[in-house]
């Protein structure tokens, strides 16, 4: 029966049909999922997840496919070589590789993407993502030890492993966050 509910739910987080966090209320139900990210399955999904944190975990954390919609993720694939001031092309069948999994995985929720009919490529200006961080202040998010929004992992002590429940935040130099 367990078995049956990972598998489900993994079936679901790999069609992009959810998102890949918990919120503390759902608790009763997380024993099911250690982590938010669906397990690849099959030695192909393996390798190309490998190759995914390898290439786009270089200078950041490698974000979950999950975490932008697909639009921005054509758009981000086509800009590399000028992408947030740094070069990061890919070789063309990797590119095709790295696509592929962005694109098959991302995230269906509208709240996902962008406001005013643009096309977001950072995580942190999709509405979604702006209402659960307003009690963020600028100085938590500007401070050396964070530097940006997009270093979600130095907030989010899971985050590497897809999981951003609000009991595994810890803000740099900030008292354990509590709502
Ligand atoms: C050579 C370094 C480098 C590589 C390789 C790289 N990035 Fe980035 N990326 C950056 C920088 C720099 C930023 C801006 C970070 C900041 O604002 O603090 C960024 C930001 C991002 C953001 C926006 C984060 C946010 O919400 O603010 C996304 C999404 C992203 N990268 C995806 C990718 C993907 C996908 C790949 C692989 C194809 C990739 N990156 C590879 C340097 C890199
Ligand atoms: C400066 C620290 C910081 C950074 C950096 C940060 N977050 Fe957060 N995040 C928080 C805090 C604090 C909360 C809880 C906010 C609240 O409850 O009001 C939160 C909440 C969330 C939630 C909602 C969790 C829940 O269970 O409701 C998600 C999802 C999330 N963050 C994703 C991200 C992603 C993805 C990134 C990187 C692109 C990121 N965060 C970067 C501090 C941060």
């Amino acid at each position: 029966m367990k078995t049956l509910l990972n598998l489900s739910l993994a079936a679901m987080i790999l069609t992009g049909g959810a998102f890949l966090y918990a919120d503390d209320e759902r608790e009763e139900h997380e024993h099911h999922r250690s982590s938010m990210v669906a397990q690849p399955v099959t030695p192909q999904e393996k390798s190309t997840v490998a190759l995914y944190t390898k290439e786009c975990g270089a200078c950041h954390m490698a974000y979950q496919p999950q975490v932008l919609p697909k639009r921005s993720w054509e758009k981000t694939m086509k800009m590399l070589d000028n992408h947030f001031g740094s070069d990061a092309t890919l070789d063309p069948q990797d590119h095709k590789t790295i696509q592929n999994y962005l694109v098959s995985h991302a995230s269906k929720n509208d709240q996902m993407s962008d406001i005013k009919g643009n096309i977001a490529l950072r995580i942190s200006e999709t509405p979604y993502f702006i209402r659960e961080h307003r009690e963020v202040s600028k100085k938590m998010v500007t401070q050396p030890a964070v530097k940006s929004f997009a270093n979600c992992n130095a907030c989010h002590t899971q985050a590497t492993n897809g999981s951003y429940r609000e009991r595994e935040v810890r803000i740099p130099n900030y008292a354990h966050w509590e709502e």
